[in-house]
């Protein structure tokens, strides 16, 4: 069987973690897809940095000219932000490639026009990794669930808030001395605005409300409000309440059935409920559904090689649609629920 051949854009720490696997594995991925995968080119703005193990002479500064070449049968997105992601892979899919990205900024700001620009060309989108690393969940509401009604999506989507939430909890430190341990530890990014203040979760959010209910939500259309200002004091009055505090995103379907919300905000947790124990970086998500009832979904929610795992999961199902010569589900899968401004808090 023809090879298939992987462009990979971005080769930080998921990505020099695909580019590892890809290599090490390739016979299993073969063997689970059916025809070889094929690491064609690896698209990096800093070439002296590029990580030891990945092989030197597929390295290329010119993502463009990879994307292109006319030969690439899928495309791995790991580079985030908006652009130049958005137009390298509006070019993929105009020249026959299929998506796997694990960019929740784009996905949760122009998810709805990808899906459709992928229809258009025949291709697939996939971004398991967007969401919560590790934990399967964008697969499951789209597939698993599909023939079910989803009514809430409930969870910790943010692993460094989790962090340091977590140690404010357990150790009573305050605000900036977590965030400086979570930063020492690599969790926190250099700038962790979009962690602490709820950015990266609202993303999520938007991106699991619009799967889970067959709808568009928009980043702005998620109600956000951060972590910044929880305190020692504040935890001290949870304890005394038999309670932590979280940051949750919350999807939650109208009780009439006619529209939708998602937001993030901390929230107190009784310590019997799961979500208390919920530790350190880690991620939960509850789905509760019609017919299935209460879904819990945990494990790591960042990290290279977790969301490494996500990345090759969705290259081994695109790949499997180029060997069948079909795609999975796309933008004709949603029904376009309207979603409401806000709902009660
Ligand atoms: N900054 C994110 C987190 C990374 O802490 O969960 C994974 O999306």
């Amino acid at each position: 069987t023809r090879p298939l051949k992987v462009a990979l854009l971005g080769c930080g720490v998921v990505g020099s973690e695909v580019a590892r696997i890809m290599t090490t594995h390739a016979d299993d991925l073969a063997a689970r897809v059916g025809a070889p995968v094929e690491l064609a080119g690896i698209a990096v703005r800093r070439p002296d940095r590029v990580r030891a193990g990945v092989p030197a002479e597929l390295v290329t500064t010119d993502a463009t000219a990879l994307v292109k070449r006319g030969d690439i049968d899928v495309v791995v997105e790991v580079i985030g932000g908006i652009e130049p992601a958005r137009t390298l892979i509006t070019t993929a899919f105009e020249h026959g490639a299929s998506v796997v990205s694990a960019n929740k900024a784009l996905l949760a700001q122009g998810g709805a026009e990808l899906h459709a620009a992928a229809e258009t060309h025949g291709t697939d989108l996939y971004y398991e990794a967007a969401v919560a690393g590790a934990i399967p969940l964008i697969r499951p509401l789209r597939e698993s669930l599909a023939g079910d009604k989803v009514n809430r999506v409930l969870g910790i989507v943010n692993g460094t808030t989790n962090f340091i939430l977590d140690k404010m909890d357990t150790s009573g430190a305050g605000y900036s001395e977590a965030l400086d341990e979570a930063t020492a530890l690599g969790y926190a990014e250099a700038d962790p605005t979009a962690d602490v203040e709820g950015f990266d979760a609202a993303a999520k959010a938007a991106i699991l409300a619009g799967i889970a209910f067959h709808t568009r939500v928009r980043l702005d259309d998620v109600h956000r409000e951060g972590m910044t200002e929880v305190t020692s004091a504040d935890f001290a009055s949870a304890k005394q309440m038999g309670c932590t505090i979280k940051l949750l995103a919350i999807c939650e379907r109208a009780e009439d059935g006619k529209s939708v919300t998602a937001r993030v905000h901390p929230a107190m947790i009784p310590l019997s409920h799961p979500l208390a124990s919920v530790r350190e970086a880690y991620n939960a998500v509850f789905v509760e559904a019609e017919a299935a009832g209460q879904l819990m979904f945990y494990g790591p929610g960042a990290g290279g090689s977790p969301t490494a795992s996500a990345v090759l999961g969705d290259l081994v199902a695109v790949c499997r649609n180029k060997v069948a010569e079909t795609t999975g589900p796309g933008e004709s899968a949603y029904t376009r629920l309207p979603v409401s401004p806000m709902g009660e808090v």
